[in-house]
């Protein structure tokens, strides 16, 4: 579970006959990591679907991995701890590696509030790790509160609440910074396929 732990010994990488290149040469597109962060409500999940239903309209390959979903499996076993994210963001840094290795372009919505876990991502991913940081006030996401989560933490229901018990860092160099407490979700998404359509000119065809 931490660094410390016995992991696996003995083993031995086994090379596949299809590179992550040719992977993409068939797809027609770069394989990267959109990785949305920011507080509970600021719209990571919303906007990565908005944007994922677009770039699959335009052909691409992708896939989402959205926090409260895969706490329901793949991280399951993990509650709100500092230990617990920092674990539950290594795991989805290592899961979005085997995507990009299989081509294709996943969107990650999880809150991740800590820089040094999305630093590690970022080093684990290198050039394919695009930080798009969901910038909407505690008092807009709070305003809203779809999933009525702020009112019960406010009361001391829900310990460890991002953004009143527990912190959230912002972004100090995220590749994109989208206002999605201000930004209409269309403007966002527009926001974020330019962005791509910037980085990767196979892409500027396909919008
Ligand atoms: S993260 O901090 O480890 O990145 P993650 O994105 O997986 O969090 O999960 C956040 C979602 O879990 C929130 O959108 C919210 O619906 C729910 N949640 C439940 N408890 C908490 C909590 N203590 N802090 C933040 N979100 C919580």
């Amino acid at each position: 579970m931490n660094e410390n732990s016995v992991g696996s010994t003995n083993i031995v990488w086994h090379q596949s006959q299809v590179s992550r290149e040719m992977r993409e040469q068939m797809n027609e597109h770069r394989a990267s990591v959109l990785w949305f962060t920011g507080l509970s409500g600021a719209g990571k999940s919303t906007l990565a679907h908005a944007v994922e239903a677009q770039l699959h309209q335009m052909g691409v390959r992708t896939y989402v991995l959205d926090g409260d979903n895969v706490r329901h499996g793949l991280c399951g076993d993990l509650n709100f701890s500092d230990v617990a994210r920092r674990e539950n963001i290594r795991r989805i840094g290592e899961a979005s590696k085997l995507f990009v290795d299989a081509g294709v372009m996943v969107l990650t919505a999880f809150i991740s509030p800590f820089r040094s876990d999305r630093s590690r991502v970022r080093e684990l991913l290198g050039d394919d790790f695009i930080e798009i940081y969901c910038d909407s006030s505690i008092e807009v996401c709070e305003s809203r509160d779809v999933k009525g989560l702020y009112a019960r933490a406010r009361k001391g229901e829900i310990k460890d609440f991002t953004g009143i018990s527990s912190p959230y860092e912002a972004p100090e160099s995220a590749e994109l910074v989208v206002k999605t407490g201000l930004l209409s979700l269309e403007a966002s998404v527009k926001q974020v396929i330019d962005y791509l359509a910037s980085r990767d000119s196979a892409l500027q065809s396909k919008v």
